[in-house]
């Protein structure tokens, strides 16, 4: 029976697959555009693709149809809920046994982090749809810094307006090897996971870490959030992903997104990748 991989071709998932197949096992990926999906898999053996639009309730019966554990995971977007929604109901037609879910660190609905409300109205859904279920909820992505890259290899800086917050960290490669573990074993299944990497910093101490690494002075700028929104909307990012993006800042401000916990550690058996490592594998990108 195979496992359903969600949104295969996003950062996550891709991860997910490639950890699934190693461990020899069958996936059916469910995604919008099959070429990206063939790229993203090559001529991998044992991925079955379905494609299409993710509330097409005939999509949604030939992902679903006999498997026995599904992961949801999709990117952020004003259909996000809709589009996560429509699939939990696709699962719950098909009688999907169990579903786990990608959410959020600060997921809320009081939550400063715009993506923490998005995933509180969709982990409603799925707790009144009646499924069995498993929430993963990470900490910040540590790609997240990849925002700075171009600023800080261009002006030896970059701007923000989260001078004070701390934020916790997840390797991405790392959460796709626990969600692999969680999907292949169901004495993992049926908890809600807070996971993070061994640290957290604040924005002024990433710029003192990228300095050591660099091998040059980095300056975090702190700017107010108005400033920050603006500077956005200026270099031509959507209002809606600039808002996303801005409470980014806020919710750190709010000290919504500093939780360290051991959980993932514990679920992979190994030392999570730290934030240092991570800047230093990506140094080129910093660089000028
Ligand atoms: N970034 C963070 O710091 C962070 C932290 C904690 C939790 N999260 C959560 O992680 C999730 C994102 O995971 P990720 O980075 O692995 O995702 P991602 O790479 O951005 O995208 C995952 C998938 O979603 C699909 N997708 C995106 N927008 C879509 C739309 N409007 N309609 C249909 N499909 C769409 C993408 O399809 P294509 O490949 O075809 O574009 C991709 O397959 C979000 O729910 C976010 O809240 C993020």
């Amino acid at each position: 029976m195979p496992l359903l991989v969600t949104g295969a071709t996003g950062r996550t998932s891709a991860g997910v697959v490639r950890h699934l197949r190693a461990a020899g096992e069958d996936v059916r990926v469910l995604v919008r555009d099959r070429d990206k999906a063939k790229k993203t898999f090559g001529d991998a053996n044992g991925v079955e693709i379905v494609d299409g639009d993710f509330d097409d309730e005939a999509v949604l019966a030939k992902a679903f149809d006999v498997v026995d554990v599904a992961f949801l995971a999709l990117g952020s977007s004003p259909d996000q809920v809709r589009l996560e929604k429509a699939m939990i109901d696709g699962a719950v037609k098909a009688e999907l046994p169990h579903l786990v879910k990608l959410s959020s660190t600060a997921t809320s609905h009081d939550s400063v982090l715009l993506v923490g409300q998005l995933h509180a109205e969709i982990e409603d859904h799925l707790v009144a749809s009646g499924l069995a279920y498993t929430l993963l909820r990470p900490a910040s992505y540590v790609n997240n810094l990849f925002y700075a890259a171009s600023s800080v290899a261009a002006e030896n800086s970059w701007t923000g307006a989260a001078p004070t917050g701390r934020v916790a960290y997840i390797d991405i490669r790392d959460l796709s090897e626990a969600v692999a573990l969680v999907l292949r074993d169901p004495a993992l299944r049926g908890r809600t996971y807070g996971l993070s990497g061994p640290d957290a910093y604040t924005f002024p101490e990433i710029a003192e870490l990228l300095s050591r690494i660099l091998g040059h002075e980095v300056k975090y700028v702190p700017v107010s959030a108005d400033d920050r929104r603006s500077a956005l909307l200026g270099a031509g990012i959507p209002e809606w992903f600039a808002g996303l993006l801005l409470s980014l800042d806020t919710s750190a401000e709010a000290g919504e997104l500093s939780t360290l916990t051991t959980t993932l550690k514990e679920l992979l058996g190994h030392e999570p990748r730290t934030v240092e490592e991570f800047l230093i594998e990506n140094a080129a990108q910093f660089r000028n």
